[in-house]
């Protein structure tokens, strides 16, 4: 008899998710992980540290720039950016030792090493010691995740040279950080340092800040963080990083080519954020007969089986956005097919969220997208500026774009810069769940006075017209 019905290989949020759901659903479920801590890249180097330090270092920035406006004299705040640090492993500590408990509640044997494949239905386990273990079950799961892409010729030491990992545990704040690449981590920990007192310079490869986003949304934010003290060089790349001392020479040349058209830019810390692929090797792929796609993910079915028949995956290592949300939406879904239901993501209905201030969301499609696609559309823009709970607590930045198809009304797409943009552009995700319009937006009564009622107004302004601008 196999050990389980289910073997997890990683814990990150499509794992633990993959794993809690199906032993709710009756299966006996083990998982393997070789971190000593459980939560994955997520819980221990992204999401949750990160949006540790992004409020803390906000609280600071407002604490030095915001609080006088309103009438709050505290002098000049002091960092303390250990205590700041100590409260982003306290975060970590309480959020993975979360998934511990769940995993008991649910009777989920937990093993911990470095799992590989030996067979369909066969996992071996290398703990620590390189002692092993094999394991038998009847389905396995991969769920490995990325990791940090690296940057050709450019060696990452967590030290001056940093992935996001390293740039989430400086001991303390550069004079100035170069960002290399102006995607989400790039924004959001250069936002980080920035408000804590680095001068940030990104350099990004495209034209266009957050590349896939909205080229509106993308302009607009572009503009706001400049007013916020960042420099942005794009159309650039960097290729080679020098140490001179305890200083960074670094390379930028134009993203065309061009080495005479190279300049050298001085830094304290480097940043490397230019993506991140997914983790496979040494887990037995090859062996196994599990084919990848064509760039180095594990290739699966709509129901997330591999090639190999008993073998499936989910999460970073797959295809599709690199979110937390979108792992655990996939580990729900497959234990939900293994357990003989059917489990469904809808994958035109993921939001996204840059958490810097003001934040960025989107779901759906960019006007860019329904263009290629030949879609007519309408727009219909709400600016924050004429929102007044925006007004009363000055955070007026930023506009609600919705994208509505011209002649249905359907609401296609959602595109929001401000504050709590995170939290509002669920509503729209709701309400493109259940195919609605923005006429069906629009007549939903919204509480006033909420940044939430841009949204409502966004939706008049597709549909009819908004009432405040
Ligand atoms: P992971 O979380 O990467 O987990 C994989 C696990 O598998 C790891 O614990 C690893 O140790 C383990 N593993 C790998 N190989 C083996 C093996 N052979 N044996 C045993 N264990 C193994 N996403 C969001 O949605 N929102 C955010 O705000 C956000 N912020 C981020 C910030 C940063 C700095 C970073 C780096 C990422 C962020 N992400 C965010 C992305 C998010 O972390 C990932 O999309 C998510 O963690 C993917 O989940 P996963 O379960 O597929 O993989
Ligand atoms: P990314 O894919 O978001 O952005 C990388 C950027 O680097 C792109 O704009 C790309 O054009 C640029 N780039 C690539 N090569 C370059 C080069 N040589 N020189 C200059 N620029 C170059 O990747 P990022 O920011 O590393 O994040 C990785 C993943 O983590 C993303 O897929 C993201 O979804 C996820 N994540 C999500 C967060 C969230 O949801 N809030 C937060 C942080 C990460």
């Amino acid at each position: 008899m196999a050990d389980y019905d289910l073997l997890v290989i990683g814990t990150g949020p499509g794992g633990y998710v993959c794993a809690i759901k199906a032993a709710q659903l009756g299966l006996k479920v083990g998982v393997v992980e070789k971190r000593a801590t459980h939560g994955g890249t997520c819980l221990n180097i992204g999401c949750i540290p990160s949006k540790a330090l992004l409020h803390t270092s906000e609280l600071f920035e407002e604490a030095g720039h915001s609080f006088e406006d309103f009438g709050i004299k505290v002098g000049k705040p002091k960092l303390d950016l250990k205590s700041m640090m100590g409260h982003k492993q306290k975060t970590i500590d309480g959020n993975v030792g979360g998934i511990d408990y769940l995993f008991k509640k649910n009777k989920i044997t937990a093993h911990h090493g470095t799992g590989r494949i030996l067979s369909p239905g066969r996992v071996e386990v290398k703990a620590d010691d390189d002692s092993t273990t094999i394991l038998e079950a009847k389905s396995i799961v991969i769920a490995t995740g990325s990791d940090v892409a690296p940057l050709p010729g450019v060696e990452i030491d967590e030290k001056q040279v940093v992935s996001s990992t390293g740039a989430l545990e400086l001991d303390k704040v550069p004079g100035k950080l170069i960002v290399v690449g102006a995607g989400v981590i790039g924004l959001e920990l250069g936002s980080v340092w920035r408000r804590l007192g680095s001068e940030v310079v990104v350099v990004e490869f495209m034209d266009k800040i957050l590349g896939p986003m909205d080229a509106d949304v993308s302009r607009n934010f572009q503009r706001i963080l400049k007013k916020q003290g960042m420099t942005f060089h794009l159309s650039s790349k960097v290729t080679a990083v020098e140490k001179k001392g305890k200083q960074l020479a670094v390379t930028v040349e134009p993203a065309a080519g061009g080495e005479a058209a190279a300049e050298t830019l001085e830094a304290d810390v480097v940043l490397v954020a230019i993506g991140r692929r997914p983790v496979t090797a040494g887990l037995g792929l090859e062996e196994a007969g599990v084919a990848l796609d064509d760039r180095g993910r594990v290739k699966t079915d709509a129901h997330y089986q591999t090639n190999v028949p008993g073998i499936y995956a989910i999460g970073d290592v797959i295809a599709g956005p690199m979110l937390a949300h979108k792992a655990e939406d996939e580990g729900v879904a497959l234990a939900e097919i293994l357990a003989g239901q059917a489990g469904h993501v809808n994958y035109g209905v993921i939001p996204g969220v840059v958490y810097t201030s003001p934040e960025v969301a989107d779901v759906g499609k960019t006007e860019e997208q329904l263009k290629a696609e030949g879609i007519d559309y309408k727009v219909g823009k709400f600016a924050f500026m004429a929102n007044g709970r925006a007004k009363a607590m000055n955070h007026t930045e930023g506009f609600v774009k919705v994208l509505a198809d011209k002649e249905t009304d359907k609401v296609l797409g959602v595109h929001i810069i401000g504050h709590g943009a995170g939290e509002m552009i669920h509503e729209a995700a709701v309400l493109m769940e259940f195919g609605g319009s923005s006429e069906d937006l629009a007549r939903t009564c919204h509480a006033h006075p909420t940044m939430s009622e841009a949204v409502k107004e966004a939706a008049m302004a597709a549909f009819a017209k908004p009432i405040h601008a």
